[in-house]
């Protein structure tokens, strides 16, 4: 009989993730029901709200169990269907998680001739529609305002900006470290990154946005926040997409700038992607129109195996990926 792998949560971690909170389990594969399609898993996504699903803390979405496969979105080739439309040969997206195959009724075909399949766990998926609907309808960048996005060599925040750009805004990046820097600058396009490990943030931020920050599009949190939040201008819109800087500390970061939403009229705004989920086509169409024009560029950090899963998370959430993480299995 043939064989599946997956990895399991094995406990829920405090503070870091270690190797220690996953079990890899060998299991005889599930043949699909009527109405499933068996998916062999190609790439699996890895992102940072899986620290959150980890947890068992309240949140916009219930965690996983202790002893259940880690959840995530693949892309997969369907390698035998039961199901009404879907055919073998096929790929699709998938919420199959971090395992080889998987049998589910829930697949949605993509088309792998527009862009690489990897594309649609990033630039054509879910942190790409982030980063479309909330800059455009949380932050609504207007031509010639300045928009800052923190991560931003990052799968979220790389889109966001070079968006930005292409709506007519001045796009400012923070990133940690001087390759990450380049990039953003050199490759993505934006008018200035700032690092933020340099330790001169306030200083730079003040040089890089003479005329202050109209959208700041956060995807941190914590002390890069507290000092954007200090430069925004009159009516400036605060899109408030991730804190991941908070994510593996046991107290939240507490801001310091809060009067500055007061004095400053903000509008800042917590987003969840899928609150657009009816819309997602539309944004698909635009980014796949300007990825075919060779006006979004994109990179991608891959890890071989789903044994490298758990590194990869780990390895992410300290921020030493460079683009959107990816398994290939
Ligand atoms: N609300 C939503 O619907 C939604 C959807 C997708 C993603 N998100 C959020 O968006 C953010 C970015 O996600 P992504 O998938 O695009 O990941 P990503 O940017 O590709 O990778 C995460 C990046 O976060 C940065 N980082 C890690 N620790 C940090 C710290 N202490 N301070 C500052 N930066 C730190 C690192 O970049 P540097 O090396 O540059 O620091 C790291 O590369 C996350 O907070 C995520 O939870 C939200």
């Amino acid at each position: 009989m043939q064989k599946n792998r997956r990895v399991l949560l094995a406990s829920r971690p405090s503070g870091w993730v270690s190797e220690a909170n996953f079990r890899i389990e060998e299991v005889p594969l599930r043949a699909p029901a009527e109405g499933e399609v068996l998916v062999k898993n190609l790439w699996l996504s890895l992102d940072p709200y899986m620290r959150g699903r980890m947890s068992d803390a309240k949140s916009y979405v219930k965690g996983v169990d202790l002893g259940e496969v880690m959840v995530g979105q693949t892309v997969g080739e369907v390698v035998e269907s039961r199901h009404a439309t879907l055919n073998v040969g096929d790929t699709v997206l998938t919420q199959l998680g971090w395992q080889l195959y998987g049998a589910t009724r829930e697949a949605t075909r993509i088309d792998p001739s527009r862009a690489p399949a990897s594309y649609y766990l990033g630039l054509m998926g879910m942190p790409g529609l982030t980063a479309y609907f909330g800059l455009k309808e949380l932050g609504q960048p207007k031509a010639g305002e300045t928009v800052v996005v923190s991560a931003a060599s990052g799968a979220v925040g790389s889109v966001v900006g070079q968006l930005a750009k292409l709506w007519g805004a001045r796009a400012v990046g923070v990133a940690g470290g001087a390759d990450k820097c380049r990039y953003v600058k050199h490759e993505l396009g934006f008018d200035a990154c700032i690092d933020y490990k340099s330790g001169a943030l306030r200083e730079e931020l003040k040089a890089a946005c003479p005329k202050g920050v109209d959208v700041y599009f956060d995807n941190v949190g914590g002390e890069i926040l507290d000092t954007v939040l200090t430069r925004m201008n009159l009516f400036g819109r605060v899109v408030v997409c991730g804190t991941i800087s908070d994510y593996s500390s046991a107290e939240p970061y507490r801001v310091r700038s809060w009067r500055a939403i007061l004095v400053n009229r903000l509008r800042v705004q917590g987003m969840i992607v899928f609150d657009w989920k009816d819309r997602y086509g539309e944004a698909l169409k635009e980014l796949g129109g300007f990825l075919a024009q060779g006006k979004l560029r994109y990179k991608e950090s891959v890890v071989q195996g789903l044994e490298s899963a758990p590194r990869g998370l780990i390895d992410l959430l300290a921020g030493k990926n460079f683009g959107k993480q990816l398994v290939k299995l």
